[in-house]
């Protein structure tokens, strides 16, 4: 049977909330640049789109992580699948997520990258799911909030579908 999906968040809402963070990025930014790291693949689209919205100078590169297998509990172990390709001693580095859940991912990266001897480590997500959070994480910039359900489109994947819905929806029937 064919997944139904709900919509969270539209296209517009999605849209508007990016062009705020890329305004404030920008202003917090001023003076400086930014290294840009996006977590691939869910943070693909959102990391492309903020970018575009922020006015200082910007480097990207991308990395892959994995913390989960093909469903949609989280292992708790967090593995390297794509290392970056550019240095980033010295940079202020801004982790772009897709979405922040137990905490994990965040947690590794920013270590990783304070001991890979970034200037600054910030970071930044599209959702944010407390109420899933088993380790303290401090992120600068949140997109939305949102309760804990499983979301798909916008970049996220349920085992590898939606990530190319213009809009955050949750699959009302999975496994039907
Ligand atoms: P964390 O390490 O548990 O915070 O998990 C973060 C990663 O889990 C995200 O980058 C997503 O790839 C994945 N994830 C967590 N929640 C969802 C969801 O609701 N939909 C799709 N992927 C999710
Ligand atoms: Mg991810």
């Amino acid at each position: 049977m064919a997944d139904r999906i709900r919509v969270m968040l539209t296209e517009e809402e999605l849209d508007k909330r990016i062009r705020e963070l890329g305004a404030q990025i920008s202003e917090d930014y001023k003076g400086e640049s930014i290294f840009l790291v996006c977590i691939l693949k869910g943070a693909a689209m959102f990391a492309c789109e903020l970018a575009k919205r922020i006015t200082v100078p910007v480097t990207m590169d991308f990395m892959a992580t994995s913390s989960y297998g093909s469903g949609t509990t989280s292992s708790g172990e967090v593995k390297i699948k794509k290392d970056l390709d550019l240095p980033m001693e010295g940079a202020n580095v801004l982790i772009v997520e897709d979405i922040i859940d137990s905490g994990n991912t965040l947690n590794f990266l920013s270590q990783l990258f304070k001991d890979r001897n970034a200037r600054s480590v910030r970071m930044c997500t599209m959702l944010d799911k407390p109420d899933r959070r088993e380790v303290d994480v401090d992120v600068d910039y949140t997109g939305f909030t949102i309760p804990d359900e499983f979301v798909v489109g916008f970049g996220l994947d349920y085992a590898q579908k939606y990530r190319n819905l213009p809009y955050i929806g949750v699959i009302e029937n999975p496994g039907e």
